[in-house]
Order: structure tokens, then C-alpha cells, then sequence
């Protein structure tokens, strides 16, 4: 094998979309999954490469020095690429604790073990911090995120995350580490979890439950296909310059209530509903704490130096999304019991 990449997190949403593009497009690169199996985790999602002789996966939590350090000294990777973190903004207030420490304890914990497996020689090394745009803030009506605009976190999620990246830089300009880092939009597709919007309505719509929006469904988002971030991300490991941040985004924004009017559309057409059914389940709850009112990246630099971008319109990976949900019940049924059912009562009970 030419390669062995750690990734973390690849039993998650978009971990396991990287994980299967990297294992299928390079079988000369051993990649090896690191996954605590949190709520999040599934390898339900990566069933079809359970055998193939250049995936493995490893059981642990990234918060554990002393297993993660392990974990370098048997298998000595080349490269990370870690996305192993907690992700929901709205767990995040019930909970911020477990984002420290998976966020920051957990990152800081993969970096030192790099450093110390690939002090004597760091050449063809990467250390590829997975990050998000909520680290940037929340804009007003008009703006984008570049890769210069200021840091101003405004969720103990997303905090967690700007801690992250800023020591991801430390660790390059203190020790001289490879790193690169990408901070993308939010992402949708298949196996995302049901407590992300779009799944979620999904999720409700099929089984005629309420449709919750927070406050007047007046927040933006920029939407990106859970497929396209993977090529992006194929894309930075391989050409991203060292030290360099690259944001991502899908040029596709969309204000919550237009997006789920959309959906609801789709819906009433795949389940054989008369039209305007699937919207009369929507529901206005009360606001997310200090929710962000608009997130929208500007991917010019992602685009020119290394020619990435989306290749899915919003219309057809809707869709796409949409049947896969609907033909993977058991999928669903398998990660809507146990902790997601608590967390759910607990999050829409009082709203
Ligand atoms: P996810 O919640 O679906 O998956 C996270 C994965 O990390 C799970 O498999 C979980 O088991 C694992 N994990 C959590 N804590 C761990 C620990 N302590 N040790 C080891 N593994 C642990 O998340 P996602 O939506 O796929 O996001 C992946 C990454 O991408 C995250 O870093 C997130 O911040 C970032 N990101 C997500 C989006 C989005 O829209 N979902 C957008 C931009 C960036
Ligand atoms: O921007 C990137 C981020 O996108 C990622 O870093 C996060 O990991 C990911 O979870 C996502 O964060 P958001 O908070 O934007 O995603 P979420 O799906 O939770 O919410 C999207 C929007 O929909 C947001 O404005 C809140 C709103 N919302 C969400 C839920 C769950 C509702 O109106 N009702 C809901 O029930």
C-alpha cells in the first residue's frame, strides 16, 4: 500500500461519504476508520465495504490520549483526515461539556500523537482539519464568508470548533505540522442524521408529524450535497497547499421555510399526496438560543487554485435525498431508537 490515511469520524454522515470515495478511488491507499460510535456513528452506513482489503475500522474515542497514541504507534498513518466531532448546535446548548471535550480535547489529542510519530521526518505527512463555516459568525442580509473573515463563534458548537482550528494553525506555525483545513456549509444527503433539518422533515412529513421550524423560518443556510463536499475534500487532501484554508460551499442559499416549502413538494409527489398535504404539516416553534441568522460561503478560492466545485443542483440531490430516505427504512428505524428518541423529547417537548 502507498499510503495509510487515518480518518476520524467516518462512521458519521460525511466521514463515511469520505471514507467510501477514498477506499473505492484508491485501492493503492490503506484507509483506516477511527470511530467512537457515538449516537452519530453507524457503520450501518458502510456496510458494502466491510471486506474490501484496503478498509479497516478501529473502535476508540479521540478524547482518550493514550488509546490515540496507540493508535498512531501500531499503525503509523501517512495522513489524517479528521472529522470526528461532536456536530449538532442545538445538543451543543443542552451539553456544550462534550464538545470541548470531542471538539478540542479529542483534536489536540490527533495532533500531538502526529507530532510525535512524525517528528523525525515530516515530509508527505498531512494532518487535514475537517471544520466548519459557523466559526466565521452569523451575516445579515448581504456578505459572504471568505477565508479572511474574522472568527466570531457564536454557539458553544461552533466555538468549539474555532478552538479547534486555531490550534490546527498553532500546531503548523509552532512545530511546523502539515496541515491543511477546509470549513464548509452545511451539507445534506443521504445518512445524515434525523436531527439535522432536512432529514428531520423528512423523517416527520412520512410518518404525518409536525414539521418544527424555528421562530419565523427566516435563517439562511447555504446548502451543499453531502457527494460534492466529498470530491472537495478528495480535492484539498490531494492538491490544497500546505498551511492554507479553503472554504467550501455550495452557492445555494436558502431561507428555512422556502427550503422546506420545497421539500414538502416533493414529498406530496413521492408518497402519492395531493398537493399542499405534506405543508400543513409545518409547525413554528420557539427560536434556537442565539440562532444565526445567515450563513453563506464565497468558494472563489477552492474554485481557481485547485478547480473544485458543486456538481449536484439543489433540485436533484433533494431528491436523490429524498428517496433514499424513503427506501431505507431500516436504516431509519435503527437510528431513531435509543438516545435519539430521549434527545428528541427533550428537545421539541417545550417548544
Ligand atoms: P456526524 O455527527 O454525523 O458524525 C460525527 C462522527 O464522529 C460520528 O461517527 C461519531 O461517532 C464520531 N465521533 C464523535 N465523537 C467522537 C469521539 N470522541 N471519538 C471518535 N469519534 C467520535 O457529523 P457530520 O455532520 O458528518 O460532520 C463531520 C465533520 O464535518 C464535523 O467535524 C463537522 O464539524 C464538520 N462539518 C459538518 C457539516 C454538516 O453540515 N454536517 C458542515 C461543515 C462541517
Ligand atoms: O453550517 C455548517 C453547519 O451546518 C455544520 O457545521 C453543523 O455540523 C451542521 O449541523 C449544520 O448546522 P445548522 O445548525 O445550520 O444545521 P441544522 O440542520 O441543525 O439547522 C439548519 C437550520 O434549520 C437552522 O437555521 C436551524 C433550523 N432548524 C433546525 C432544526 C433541527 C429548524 O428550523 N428546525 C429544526 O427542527
Amino acid at each position: 500500500m502507498k499510503k495509510t490515511i487515518l480518518i476520524t469520524g467516518g462512521a458519521g454522515f460525511i466521514g463515511s461519504h469520505v471514507v467510501r470515495l477514498f477506499v473505492k478511488k484508491y485501492p493503492e491507499y490503506r484507509i483506516l476508520n477511527l470511530d467512537a460510535l457515538t449516537y452519530a456513528g453507524n457503520l450501518e452506513n458502510l456496510t458494502d465495504l466491510e471486506n474490501l482489503p484496503n478498509y479497516g475500522f478501529i473502535k476508540g474515542d479521540i478524547v482518550d490520549a493514550e488509546f490515540v497514541n496507540g493508535v498512531f504507534e501500531e499503525h503509523r498513518p501517512d495522513a489524517v483526515i479528521h472529522l470526528a466531532a461532536e456536530s449538532h448546535v442545538d445538543r451543543s446548548i443542552l451539553d456544550p461539556l462534550s464538545f470541548i471535550n470531542t471538539n478540542i480535547i479529542g483534536t489536540v489529542n490527533l495532533l500531538s500523537s502526529c507530532l510525535s510519530v512524525w517528528n523525525e521526518n515530516m515530509e508527505g505527512k498531512l494532518f487535514y482539519h475537517i471544520s466548519t463555516d459557523e466559526v466565521y459568525g452569523s451575516l445579515g442580509r448581504e456578505g459572504y464568508f471568505t477565508e479572511t473573515t474574522a472568527y466570531d463563534p457564536r454557539s458553544p458548537y461552533s466555538a468549539s470548533k474555532a478552538s479547534s482550528d486555531h490550534l490546527v494553525r498553532a500546531y503548523h506555525h509552532t512545530y511546523k505540522l502539515p496541515v491543511v483545513l477546509s470549513n464548509c456549509s452545511n451539507n445534506y444527503g443521504p445518512n445524515q442524521f434525523p436531527e439535522k433539518l432536512i432529514p428531520l422533515a423528512i423523517n416527520n412529513i412520512k410518518n404525518n408529524n409536525p414539521v418544527p421550524i424555528y421562530g419565523k423560518g427566516e435563517n439562511v443556510r447555504d446548502w451543499l450535497y453531502v457527494g460534492d463536499h466529498a470530491e472537495a475534500i478528495d480535492c484539498v487532501f490531494h492538491r490544497g497547499r500546505n498551511g492554507e484554508t479553503y472554504n467550501i460551499g455550495g452557492n445555494n442559499e436558502w431561507m428555512n421555510l422556502d427550503l422546506i416549502k420545497l421539500l414538502c413538494k416533493i414529498m406530496d409527489v413521492k408518497l402519492n399526496r395531493l398537493p399542499g398535504t405534506s405543508a400543513a404539516l409545518i409547525g413554528f416553534v420557539k427560536d434556537r438560543a442565539g440562532h444565526d441568522l445567515r450563513y453563506a460561503i464565497d468558494a472563489t478560492k477552492i474554485k481557481k487554485d485547485l478547480g473544485w466545485e458543486p456538481g449536484v443542483t439543489f433540485h436533484v440531490g433533494l431528491e436523490k435525498t429524498v428517496d433514499w430516505y424513503l427506501s431505507n427504512h431500516q436504516w431509519l428505524d435503527h437510528v431513531l431508537s435509543g438516545d435519539y428518541a430521549n434527545y428528541y423529547d427533550q428537545q421539541y417537548k417545550q417548544r
